[in-house]
């Protein structure tokens, strides 16, 4: 597969796209960014890496942090984990209330706001220092130990986290949050503030292409069943209202930030990753979106 030339041909068909999108404004550091930002990253298994635009440039994850959230989890606890978040696409936007109230406090799944609280409060009844372990896993899923936290991002998503404190007082009421509603967000919103290149992304995903072993040195990080069931998570509940339409427009399992992220992998072959800030209504990546359509069409290729 020449991949070098597929994203020649999208770079060169992404200036003329036709976009709507708006730049993330209710975490207000986030508006901050300029619009025009795009970088694309291909991280091939079998042929190594491609990319063109801002690949290199660092920025905020935010809910891409939820994968690696659900990892650490589930490498550190059983099947119990499920009987706290449910795996079913919540057909909801991220931050909603509402499916709460009538199931009794048990988050239709982990890619949502409400699930990866509740992800959030069990790493931090696991573990001695949530917030040390979640950074070393990205240190080591990437290999750049120098990746960390954007506090002035930190800190402006914390003055304005009025859903999350909702969202997680209603599931304190029903017996789902362990921990107190502000050792929660804190820590939820520290893994959100995380800055990531799609270069870093890409190779951070390689391990949900690759059965759970890293690459280079194919060491097994996490097992390939569970690996099968965090990208099955990824397809049915990565973007939230949207799923549905990325798995009709692209055909991968993947998952998106308002950061303007979006990473989607390709079991067996590449783990991919897009940026470029201006969302869609349903708070995805307009032409981060595009960009992945266009892979899939062109490469002819997708788990379908
Ligand atoms: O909690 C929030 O609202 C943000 N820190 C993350 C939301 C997010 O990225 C949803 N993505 N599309």
């Amino acid at each position: 597969m020449n991949y070098q030339q597929i994203l020649a041909t999208i770079k060169s068909e992404m200036s003329s796209v036709k976009h709507t999108g708006k730049v993330a404004s209710y975490i207000p550091e986030l508006e901050k960014i300029p619009e025009n930002k795009f970088g694309m990253h291909l991280y091939c298994m079998h042929s190594g890496h491609y990319s063109f635009g801002d690949n290199n440039e660092r920025f905020s994850i935010q809910s891409i942090s939820k994968v690696f959230a659900l990892t650490r989890a589930m490498s550190l606890m059983g099947d119990e984990l499920f009987t706290r978040v449910d795996v079913e696409p919540s057909g909801d936007p991220f931050n909603s209330l509402v499916q709460l109230e009538h199931e009794n406090g048990i988050p239709r799944n982990p890619f949502i706001n409400a699930g990866a609280l509740v992800i959030s409060d069990i790493l931090i009844s696991l573990l001695e220092d949530p917030k040390k372990d979640f950074l070393n896993f990205i240190h080591k899923i990437t290999g750049s130990t120098d990746i960390t936290v954007n506090t002035k991002v930190f800190n402006s998503e914390k003055k304005h986290s009025y859903r999350n404190a909702a969202l997680l007082n209603l599931m304190k009421s029903f017996g789902n949050i362990e921990n107190d509603i502000e050792t929660v967000i804190d820590f939820y919103i520290y893994q959100c503030s995380i800055e990531m290149s799609c270069k870093e992304l890409s190779s951070a995903f390689m391990m949900y292409a690759n059965s759970g072993k890293l690459l280079p040195n194919n060491e097994q990080l996490l097992s390939s069943s569970k690996v099968k069931r965090i990208n099955a998570i990824m397809q049915t509940c990565g973007f939230y209202d949207e799923a549905g339409e990325f798995s009709f427009r692209v055909g991968l399992p993947g998952k998106s930030g308002v950061g303007g992220g979006i990473v989607a992998v390709h079991p067996g072959q590449y783990a991919v990753a897009v940026w470029s800030p201006p969302l869609n209504p349903k708070g995805n990546s307009e032409l981060g979106m595009h960009a992945l359509e266009r892979l899939t069409t062109l490469t002819g290729l997708s788990i379908f």
